[in-house]
């Protein structure tokens, strides 16, 4: 892909989110030699630091989310040429008058201009307003949205408008950091470079497709927005349900960014709405009390600080999802993602129909469930592996599951990009294709929305877990009830 010239201003650029992911990433593509000599990054945010300030600040900070670190004299050599590329401008992102300082930054640059909001959504529609009252050239620019891109429908609706009476569609890149994720292209690749998927990727031979985001960590000093949030808005709406889409969608016509975010839009448009009796037998949430992870005691969530003692918050989410459409009526799709669970991983399960008559014995019983299950793991490493049954050596007829076992890390000696650098990488040359468009994004608040204002609504807790533990039981009785079960209950 080209390099091109470009500015890239950063709001929010003493936050959280630009010293752990933003200015590493961007640091990684420098010293990948990823980034055009004529790329700037202006860093703007309220603090009156100077500009020495600031660097100074960034060495301290961000260079520790470097991944490997920064080692040696060569990469310190690449730290001061990455640094050389950034300014400050200390500006109060609600003051129009503010702005010129960043007008006169941009104006003698033809480079790309791209903007990225890493602040609070409350402060989007002042930014975006600002920009356009300024005399700064939008016509060529793309804006970045973090998340949470509102707390339900309506509230999106209202972020979404106010983007959009300065940038149009295609200058909106809306970030779900999960579509950066390498595992998740090579899923692209395993369904569309392939024929041998293909005809088995549908109900005919799919009898469940799992998906799980489970994580050790708590809410990281993030306790007070997390308690507004909920593991429903933090991870289903966006990253559970962008890996559902990525599995179930249809083969787009291309890799064009409308193609892929059509046939993503379908299947989210198909989601079967949770009935009233679907509400309390195909969805869990439950909150962790105190227990261990990894060996370590941890407490419960309503003691974290910035929660509250009374919290219904959810840190655990498990759905039994359906898609009505030909290829997957019927087929149940398991999303399941929580906080202080006992491992960190990600990962989609797909489940093969058993076979139709058995005449060797059996490991999983003679019908049984299925010993075929193809595992696309993201976290902690990247594996494509495929389950399958093979003759035990020796005078008997006896099977034993193996699995073909594709691990990246062996496969490729490349290293591979992080899921920041890619998506920040795909803003800078225009590639919408990883990004949520504003359609999609409203067909996932549709769907998840009911279930929300159902849990608000009634007066049952969230089902308690141990920290630690893979969730409350009632996520594994869910499974029993559709035939299934979890990896960690076979
Ligand atoms: C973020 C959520 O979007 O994703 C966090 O807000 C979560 O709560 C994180 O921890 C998980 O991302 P990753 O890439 O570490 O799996």
């Amino acid at each position: 892909p080209p390099h091109i010239p470009f500015t890239f201003t950063l709001f929010g650029a003493t936050g959280d989110l630009s010293m752990r992911k933003i200015l590493p990433a961007l640091f990684v593509a420098h010293r990948e030699g990823k980034l055009h000599q004529d790329g700037r990054i202006i860093c703007v945010a309220k603090q009156d630091f100077s500009r020495d300030d600031y660097l100074a600040w960034v060495s301290k900070s961000a260079i520790h989310y470097v991944k490997g670190g920064i080692v040696g004299q060569a990469d310190e050599a690449l730290w001061q040429s990455f640094l050389a590329r950034i300014n400050y401008l200390p500006m109060d992102l609600l003051d129009a008058a503010g702005y010129q300082a960043l007008a006169s930054a941009l104006a003698a640059s033809k480079a790309v201009s791209v903007f990225y909001l890493a602040t609070s959504p409350s402060l989007f529609e002042p930014i975006c307003a600002n920009l356009a009252a300024s005399n700064i050239d939008l016509s060529q620019a793309r804006v970045v949205l973090e998340k949470p891109l509102g707390h339900d429908l309506l509230s999106s609706h209202a972020i979404n408008d106010a983007v959009a009476r300065v940038f149009a569609e295609d200058q909106i890149y809306r970030i779900d950091h999960y579509l950066g994720k390498e595992a998740v292209q090579n899923l692209l690749a395993l369904r569309f470079a392939n024929s041998l998927f293909e005809p088995l990727w549908r109900r005919e031979s799919v009898a469940h497709v799992q998906l799980t985001i489970a994580e050790q960590i708590g809410v990281e000093g993030r306790g007070e927005f997390y308690d507004g949030t909920g593991a429903m808005r933090d991870m289903v709406q966006n990253h559970l349900l962008q890996l559902l889409c990525m599995v179930a969608m249809e083969p787009p016509t291309s890799l064009d960014a409308n193609a892929v975010r059509d046939e993503k839009l379908r299947v989210l448009r198909a989601l079967k709405p949770f009935s009233a009796e679907d509400m309390e037998l195909r969805a869990v949430r439950g909150q962790y009390v105190s227990g261990a992870v990894d060996g370590k005691s941890v407490v419960a969530y309503r003691q974290e600080a910035g929660v509250s003692e009374q919290s219904q918050t959810e840190t655990f989410v498990a759905l039994h999802a359906e898609i009505n459409n030909w290829r997957w009526a019927g087929v149940p799709f398991f999303l399941r993602t929580g906080k202080r669970l006992a491992q960190r991983t990600a990962e989609i399960v797909i489940t093969f129909r058993p076979i139709p008559h058995a005449i060797l014995p059996m490991p999983f019983g003679q019908s049984g469930s299925s010993s075929n299950r193809l595992v696309i793991r993201l976290q902690p490493d990247e594996s494509i592996q495929l389950h399958c049954l093979a003759k035990q050596p020796g005078d008997g007829m006896t099977v034993q599951p193996v699995a073909l076992d594709l691990a990246f890390d062996q496969a490729f000696k490349q290293r591979r990009a992080e899921a920041y650098e890619r998506l920040l990488l795909d803003a800078i040359r225009g590639n919408l294709s990883l990004f949520v468009r504003r359609d999609e994004q409203e067909a996932a608040w549709r769907w998840v929305e009911p279930l929300l204002r159902h849990w608000q609504a009634t007066s049952t807790p969230p089902k308690p877990y141990m920290a630690g533990s893979w969730g409350p039981t009632a996520s594994f009785a869910m499974m029993e009830r559709a035939g299934a079960q979890w990896p960690e209950d076979r």
